[in-house]
C-alpha cells in the first residue's frame, strides 16, 4: 500500500502541469551565479580539513565561527521583556532609530542635526540605503546624474545605481604597481569629469581594496569635488569595523561636512552590530535648511511607500536600545573594537608567517590595508593555485576576507600564498 502510494507521488511530481513551449517564462534564460556566493558553493563540496573560506564579507570569530554581539544579545533580551506591539513603523522607521544613526555618523554635536538639516530614514541596510539614494538622485538630482565609483568598487553598487536608470563611470582609485591607492590617478580624473557629477566614496575600508586614503588625501579630495561642484554620496558600511573607533571612521564624512559639501550617505548595521540578517540601516539626504530638509523627507516617503511600504522593526529597536542606553553603547563600542582589533592582529600575523615562510614580497599593505577585506595582489591564475592545490577559497581578483583568518589557519594560508607567488 505504501509502495503503491510513494510510486503515484513520484510520477505526479514529474509530471509537469504546464507544457513547457507554451510557458510565459519559456524565454527566461538562466543567469550568471553570484561571484562570492559560487566561491562559497565549491568551499561546501570540498571535504579536506584544511580548507579555509575567504570569500564571504561577514564576520568570524578566531574559531571561525559567526559572531553574535553579546550587547545585541542583551538588548534583545530587554526588548522580548517589554513585550511591544507589532504595528507597522512610520514609512520613514522608528524616528528615534533615525536620529540616533543620524548622530553617530555626523557626530553628537552636528550643527547639521542641531538646525534640523538632515533628512534621515530607516532603511533596508545598507543595500536598501544605496538603492533609495539611487532613486532620490534619479528624480531630483539637478546635476550630471552619472555616478562615478571608484575603480575598483563593491560589485552591488553597479547594479544598484543602474537599476535605477543612472549610468555608472569610473574613477582611478586602486593602483596594481603599489598595490596601494592611487591618489594622483584620482585626483586627475574628479579634475577631468563633467562638473556636478556624483562621486561616490566609501567612508571608511573601502571594499574591496581595503585602501583608504589618509586623512591629508582626504582633505584634498574634498577639495578638489568642491572646486568641481561634484556631489559626494558616502557609502559608510564599516563605522566602527575600520579602527575600532566610530569618529575615526567618520573622520571623512565629517570633515566633508566642515567643508560645507551636501550630501547623502548610506549607513548600515550589518557589519559594525553584526546584525546582517536585520537588515538594518540609514539613509540620510542633507538640506541647507530644515524647510528643504522636510520636503525632501516628504519625497522620500513618496519613494518608500511603493517599494516595500515600511521598513521592520526588530533590527531597528536593537539598534535604539544600545545607541539610547549609555552603558550598552560603550559595551557595543568596546565590542565593535574587540572585531577590529583582531582582524588588525590577524593581518600583522599573517604578514609575519609570510616572511616566516621565506617569501621575499613586499606584503606590507596586508598590515596598511583596513577593515575587513585584503587585496593581496595576487592574480588569477595564482587564486586557482591557491583553491586547486591548497583548498584556499577566494574570489579571482585576489580579495580575501580578512575574517575568515584564524590564529588556526593563518599558518597554512601563508604557506599556500608564499608557494603561489615565489
Ligand atoms: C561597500 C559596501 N557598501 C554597502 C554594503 C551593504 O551591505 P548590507 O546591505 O548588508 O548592509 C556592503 C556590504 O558588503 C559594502 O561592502
Amino acid at each position: 500500500m505504501l509502495v503503491k502510494f510513494s510510486k503515484l507521488l513520484k510520477a505526479a511530481t514529474n509530471c509537469s502541469h504546464f507544457s513547457k513551449s507554451a510557458s510565459w517564462w519559456s524565454k527566461v534564460e538562466m543567469g550568471p551565479p553570484d561571484a562570492i556566493l559560487g566561491v562559497t558553493e565549491a568551499f561546501k563540496r570540498d571535504t579536506n580539513p584544511q580548507k579555509i573560506n575567504l570569500g564571504v564579507g561577514a564576520y568570524r570569530d578566531d574559531n571561525g565561527k559567526p559572531y553574535v554581539l553579546p550587547s545585541v544579545i542583551q538588548a534583545e533580551e530587554q526588548i522580548m521583556s517589554e513585550h511591544l506591539d507589532k504595528e507597522y513603523a512610520a514609512i520613514h522607521g522608528i524616528q528615534e532609530f533615525c536620529a540616533k544613526s543620524a548622530a553617530l555618523a555626523l557626530g553628537d554635536d552636528s550643527p547639521i542635526i542641531k538646525n534640523g538639516l538632515n533628512a534621515t530614514v530607516q532603511s533596508l541596510s545598507g543595500t536598501g540605503a544605496l538603492r533609495l539614494g539611487a532613486a532620490f538622485l534619479q528624480k531630483f538630482f539637478p546635476g550630471n546624474k552619472e555616478v562615478y565609483v571608484p575603480d575598483p568598487t563593491w560589485g552591488n553598487h553597479i547594479p544598484i545605481f543602474n537599476h535605477s536608470g543612472l549610468p555608472i563611470k569610473k574613477y582611478r582609485y586602486y593602483d596594481p604597481k603599489t598595490v596601494g591607492f592611487d591618489f594622483n590617478g584620482a585626483l586627475e580624473d574628479l579634475s577631468k569629469i563633467p562638473e556636478k557629477s556624483i562621486i561616490l566614496l566609501h567612508a571608511c575600508a573601502h571594499n574591496p581594496t581595503g585602501i583608504d586614503p589618509k586623512k591629508e588625501q582626504w582633505k584634498e579630495l574634498s577639495a578638489i569635488i568642491k572646486k568641481k561642484n561634484h556631489f559626494p554620496f558616502f557609502d559608510m558600511a564599516y563605522q566602527g569595523f575600520a579602527s575600532g573607533d566610530v569618529a575615526n571612521d567618520a573622520f571623512a564624512l565629517r570633515y566633508f561636512l566642515n567643508e560645507g559639501h551636501q550630501v547623502v550617505l548610506a549607513q548600515s548595521y550589518a557589519k559594525n552590530l553584526g546584525l546582517y540578517g536585520e537588515r538594518i540601516g540609514a539613509f540620510t539626504v542633507v538640506a541647507s535648511s530644515s524647510e528643504e530638509a522636510a520636503k525632501v523627507m516628504s519625497q522620500i516617503k513618496i519613494l518608500i511607500r511603493p517599494m516595500y511600504s515600511n521598513p521592520p522593526i526588530h533590527g531597528a529597536r536593537i539598534v535604539t536600545k544600545i545607541l539610547s542606553d549609555p552603558k550598552l553603547k560603550n559595551q557595543w563600542l568596546s565590542e565593535v573594537k574587540g572585531m577590529a582589533d583582531r582582524i588588525i592582529s590577524i593581518r600583522a600575523k599573517l604578514k609575519s608567517q609570510l616572511a616566516a615562510e621565506g617569501s621575499t614580497k613586499n606584503w606590507n599593505h596586508i598590515t596598511d590595508q583596513i577593515g575587513m577585506f585584503c587585496y593581496t595582489g595576487i592574480n588569477p591564475k595564482q587564486v586557482e593555485r591557491l583553491t586547486k592545490e591548497f583548498n584556499v577559497y577566494l574570489t579571482k581578483d585576489g580579495r580575501i576576507s580578512m575574517a575568515g583568518v584564524t590564529t588556526k589557519n593563518y599558518k597554512h594560508l601563508a604557506h599556500a600564498m608564499h608557494q603561489v607567488t615565489k
